[in-house]
C-alpha cells in the first residue's frame, strides 16, 4: 500500500513539472521550489557483489538482487533522469564478474553513472573497470546541479605493493572485519582535481558528491572510514547545499556535518549489521541515524534494496525501497538544518527492534 502511495506522489510531481515546463519562459520560477521544472528524480543501485563460481555460474541470490533492482528502475514513473551504480558490482574484481554485471545493467532503459568500489578495484587496480565501465573520477552537470564522482577507495602505496599476487591483495581488501586491511583514501591528486573542478562553480549551486565509502569516519576496523575525509569536506565546505551519497555500508545510515548531508545507499546483495551491534563497543554510528531493524535471517531480501532520489530545491530526498522491510524517506529539514527520517526521526516514533526466536 505504502509503495502505491509513494508512486502516486511521484506521478503527481511529474505532471506538475511537465505542466510548469510548458509555461512561457518568463513565468517559470527562477528559484527552485515545489513544482519547479528543475526538480528531477534519479535512481541509485549499489553493492551487488556479483560472485563468479565457475564457467558461466554465478551466485544466484546476488544476481537476483541486481536483476530485481534493474526491473524496478525500468518501471519507475516518472522515469529517472539517470541511474547511478554505487560500486561493488563485482565480488573479487574478476573480468567475468564485471562483464556479467554490465550484461545485467544493460537491461536498464536509462543512462548509468558509475562509481567504483573496492571489490571492483583491487584485483587489477581499476584497469578493467576503466577499460570497460567508466573513468574512476569525473564530474557532470544536470539541471543546475553539479555532480562529482570520486574514487574514495584508494589506499597507501605501501599496502598495495605488499602482496605476493593481485588476488591476495583483493582478498585482503574484500573482508569486512579484517586486521590486514587498509583505510580508504581519496588522496592528494584527486583532492587537487576536485579543487580545480569546483573553482568555476558558484557557491549557491547544489553539489552532489557520489563516492563508494562514506566521506566521513564511522568505524575504522570495518573500513566504514575514509582516512582523508576531512580534507575533502573542507573543499566542499564553502558550498551552500552539499549532499554526499555513498554505498559500501549496506545499511540505512545518514549524517550531517556542517553544510554536508551524508546518505548511505542499500545493497542489493546482503545487509551489514551496525558496527555497535556486532562489536559491543560504544556506538560510533552518527546520532542522527535511526537504525533500521536488524535483518531477519529467514528472509534473504531483508535489509536489502535500492533508492529513488528526488532533487527538490537542490537537496536530495532519499526514498529507500526496501524489499522485506518498511520503505523509509530521508529529507533535508530546512529549519533543523539536517536530514530527517520523515516517519521515525522523533524518538517516540522509533521502530521497535524485531524479535527473533
Ligand atoms: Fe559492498
Ligand atoms: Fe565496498
Amino acid at each position: 500500500m505504502k509503495k502505491q502511495v509513494s508512486r502516486r506522489q511521484f506521478l503527481k510531481g511529474g505532471l506538475a513539472a511537465a505542466a510548469a515546463a510548458t509555461l512561457p519562459l518568463g513565468l517559470v520560477e527562477v528559484s527552485w521550489g515545489k513544482n519547479n521544472p528543475k526538480n528531477f528524480t534519479f535512481a541509485y543501485i549499489s553493492d551487488s557483489h556479483l560472485t563468479h563460481i565457475k564457467g558461466t555460474e554465478f551466485v544466484r541470490n546476488f544476481d537476483k538482487g541486481l536483476k530485481k533492482a534493474v526491473m524496478e528502475c525500468n518501471f519507475m514513473s516518472p522515469k529517472p533522469d539517470f541511474v547511478v551504480f554505487g560500486g561493488d558490482l563485482a565480488q573479487l574484481g574478476k573480468k567475468e564478474e564485471i562483464d556479467h554485471g554490465l550484461e545485467i545493467m544493460s537491461r536498464l532503459r536509462h543512462k548509468v553513472k558509475w562509481v567504483v568500489g573496492e571489490h571492483d578495484f583491487y584485483l587489477d587496480m581499476g584497469e578493467y573497470w576503466q577499460k570497460k565501465v567508466s573513468p574512476l573520477y569525473y564530474s557532470f552537470d544536470h539541471k543546475g546541479v553539479h555532480f562529482v564522482v570520486l574514487n574514495s577507495i584508494l589506499t597507501y602505496d605501501e599496502w598495495v605493493n605488499r602482496w605476493s599476487s593481485p588476488m591476495e591483495r583483493m582478498l585482503n581488501m574484500a573482508r569486512l572485519d579484517n586486521p590486514n586491511g587498509s583505510p580508504f583514501m581519496v588522496k592528494e591528486e584527486q583532492i587537487q582535481w576536485l579543487k580545480k573542478d569546483l573553482k568555476a562553480i558558484s557557491k549557491d549551486t547544489p553539489i552532489v558528491v557520489m563516492s563508494h565509502s562514506p566521506l566521513y569516519k564511522i568505524f575504522k576496523p570495518w573500513n566504514f572510514w575514509t582516512e582523508d575525509a576531512e580534507e575533502v569536506q573542507s573543499v566542499l565546505a564553502p558550498f551552500q547545499k552539499v549532499t554526499v551519497l555513498h554505498g559500501h555500508v549496506h545499511q540505512i545510515l545518514y549524517n550531517q556535518i556542517g553544510n554536508i548531508s551524508f546518505q548511505a545507499m542499500m545493497s542489493t546483495a546482503w545487509p551489514w549489521p551496525y558496527p555497535v551491534s556486532y562489536k559491543q563497543k560504544p556506538n560510533q554510528v552518527p546520532k542522527l541515524t535511526v537504525f533500521m531493524n536488524r535483518a531477519d535471517p529467514f528472509k534473504e531480501r531483508d535489509a536489502t534494496g535500492w533508492s529513488i532520489l528526488n532533487l527538490e530545491d537542490g537537496r536530495v530526498t532519499n526514498h529507500y525501497k526496501l524489499w522485506e522491510n518498511k520503505d523509509r524517506i530521508l529529507k533535508y529539514d530546512k529549519e533543523k538544518g539536517h536530514l530527517v527520517d520523515m516517519e521515525y526521526q522523533d524518538p517516540s516514533k522509533r521502530i521497535p527492534p524485531q524479535t527473533h526466536y
